[in-house]
């Protein structure tokens, strides 16, 4: 009998046609990811399921997945599923670390022009028929410094990204080598030195026991006067507390947020502050990564179904 996937996110329908074509019995349900009940229901019908981030693959959906053997996540963070249960249940959990990487430091860059510009206020103003011309006074990115923390798949094409962008890039990275960081043309350097130092800031590192705050309230406040601050990569890594204090002092110039503590984000002390600019988290959103990553899931969990490999 050919294996059975339950898709309960909205992933691209390439993702559904590759499981089509490699023999895999797939259902399409991406309103499942939020209605837990339905989906406590139905799981145990499936041999995989396929994610993004709206389903939560807790424990409590693990013990009802009595057929389960694979949880494919299209996309890098496996923040949503429950890893020690899954693992404790012999279910693999795979992810697609490179599909959207691209997409992601992108957005990073978007996001740091966007606050070095204020286009999002300056955007708003424009369209409410103001001409406020000399309100929105931005800052050069060239010969700034950028402090990038985390510099693996997504922090070192941001190197490179600024590189291009003539900026001086230092990066805190424990994982990188003197050698990598020579090649890429960034200064490796201890975290104290990132903070004193950097004009932005950026982070790309997960959220681990590690990582959480490591821009706490203490490390803010050893930042480089007027900096500003570039996070795409999770929430819970800045206190956002401080850092809002940090803002309102004029201690920290501007901030640029997709990810936020607590998602979906309605609330949070950086909302409706001047110079913070916040996205939904739009990290992966665009077109190319979301193809990339169904395709890497599909065609990933395909194989571990059908072949064990
Ligand atoms: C990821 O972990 O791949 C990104 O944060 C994208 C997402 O969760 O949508």
């Amino acid at each position: 009998m050919a294996p059975k996937v339950l898709v309960s996110d909205k992933l691209s329908e390439t993702a559904v046609q590759i499981f089509r074509d490699r023999g895999i019995d797939v259902d399409f349900m991406p309103e499942l990811g939020k209605d837990k009940e339905k989906l406590l229901e139905l799981i145990p019908n499936y041999d995989g399921l396929a994610i993004r981030s709206a389903t939560k693959a807790t424990e409590k959906l693990l013990a009802s997945a009595a057929n389960l053997k694979v949880i494919g996540r299209a996309g890098i963070g496996t923040d949503n599923v429950d890893k020690d249960a899954a693992s404790k249940k012999g279910v693999i959990v795979m992810n697609t670390p490179f599909g959207n990487m691209i997409t992601t430091a992108e957005h990073a860059i978007a996001m740091m022009f966007a606050v070095a510009r204020q286009i999002p206020e300056a955007s708003a103003s424009t369209h409410a028929g103001k001409w406020e011309k000399s309100k929105f006074m931005g800052v050069e990115l060239t010969g700034k410094t950028l402090g990038v923390i985390g510099a693996g798949n997504i922090g070192g094409i941001v190197c490179d990204r600024a590189r291009a962008l003539k900026m001086r890039v230092m990066a805190y990275d424990p994982f990188l080598g003197e050698e990598k960081a020579e090649k890429m043309g960034v200064q490796k350097v201890e975290l104290d030195e990132l903070l004193a130092n950097a004009d932005f800031i950026t982070l790309h590192v997960p959220f681990t026991e590690q990582t959480k705050n490591i821009l706490s309230k203490e490390n803010i406040a050893k930042l480089k006067k007027g900096v500003r601050i570039v996070n795409c990569a999770r929430g819970g890594l800045v206190d956002e507390d401080a850092l809002a204090e940090a803002l309102k002092s004029g201690h920290v110039a501007g901030a640029a947020f997709d990810v936020f503590a607590v998602e979906p984000a309605t609330d949070s002390p950086l909302f409706n502050l001047p110079n913070v600019v916040v996205t939904p988290h739009l990290g992966a959103a665009t077109t190319e990564a979301q193809e990339n990553v169904a395709l890497q899931v599909a065609e990933q969990m395909s194989d571990y179904l059908l072949t064990g490999a």
